[in-house]
């Protein structure tokens, strides 16, 4: 148990209102939750990301609700104190308003979610309008949205030329005069996401945009090379968590073929006098 307060909008703002910087991690399961919890995380996405990052699609867009509700639900059994957002999976939201209150609402009522978030931007907002008046707070996406990532042309800095720029810059104020409580920017030039900032009466989250947002986000496998296939550039690496459980699995294989392993503190025995009847029982049946 953590003796944390539970993390409100109100003091997330208050903290942006301050000029301290925001924490936002990925997380997908319970143990993690718990670690992420002990760390003081303000907030904490269950990012459809988990379709790579836990289920080993090569895309985030084979991903389902049920799947999402799953892993939303067991993390805020890990953090129940942590700003907890739910990420919309592809095609949850996109066919009509009505769906997307439905989703949205999933998030709430079924996984304890403080709210949820949508990818993109002038197009969503009336998305955003429709969940906002259901009472649910949302977190924009805009720059690198990974589930338009073919429309994107790759997993790709968004928003090099001043024309593309312009497009985040005006989609970001579409999205908070909709309502949005926040806005992700994913992979943005720093400039950009600066020019952002300094406008937005709400929370700027970087990831891979540089250091001028509001608060910073890491995809948590990336941070402890837990994701076997490749570590982006953005992402820095703060533990190598895969190398001390790929070499801890190796050892055990070793002590298992080897006979080391159970020693004898780790298993048990029952009384000599109980083996004896035990013994004697069984010869009785032949
Ligand atoms: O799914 C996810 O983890 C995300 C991040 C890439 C922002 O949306």
């Amino acid at each position: 148990m953590s003796d944390r307060k539970k993390v409100t909008l109100p003091m997330l703002f208050d903290k942006m209102a301050k000029g301290i910087p925001l924490t936002m991690i990925t997380c997908y399961d319970y143990p993690m939750a718990t670690l992420v919890e002990q760390a003081g995380i303000d907030i904490v996405l269950v990012g459809d990301s988990l379709g790579m990052t836990m289920l080993g699609y090569d895309s985030t867009l084979p991903v389902t609700m049920a799947d999402m509700i799953r892993h939303a639900a067991a993390v805020r059994r890990g953090t129940p104190n942590s700003w907890l957002i739910g990420d919309m999976p592809y095609m949850s939201y996109q066919p009509s308003d009505e769906l997307a209150v439905l989703n949205a609402g999933r998030f709430m009522a079924e996984a304890a979610c403080d709210g949820i978030k949508l990818e993109g931007g002038q197009e969503m907002c009336g998305r955003v309008r429709a969940i906002i008046a259901a009472g649910i707070p949302v977190m924009g996406h805009l720059g690198l949205t990974p589930q338009s990532v073919s429309s994107l042309g790759g997993f790709r800095l968004q928003g090099k030329s001043a024309r593309q720029a312009k497009k985040i810059v005006d989609d970001a104020q579409a999205l908070e005069e909709a309502g949005a409580m926040a806005i992700l920017l994913e992979l943005v030039p720093d400039q950009v996401c600066q020019i952002i900032t300094e406008r937005a009466k709400i929370p700027i989250i970087s990831l891979g945009s540089g250091p001028h947002a509001h608060g910073q986000l890491l995809i948590f496998h990336d941070m402890f090379g837990l994701y076997p296939r490749f570590t982006p550039k953005m992402a820095k690496k703060y533990g190598d968590a895969g190398k001390v459980i790929g070499d801890g699995l190796k050892k055990y294989v070793e002590e298992v073929t080897t006979g080391i392993f159970p020693e004898p503190e780790r298993y048990f025995g029952i009384k000599e006098e109980e083996l004896s009847e035990l013994r004697r029982l069984l010869e009785q049946e032949r």
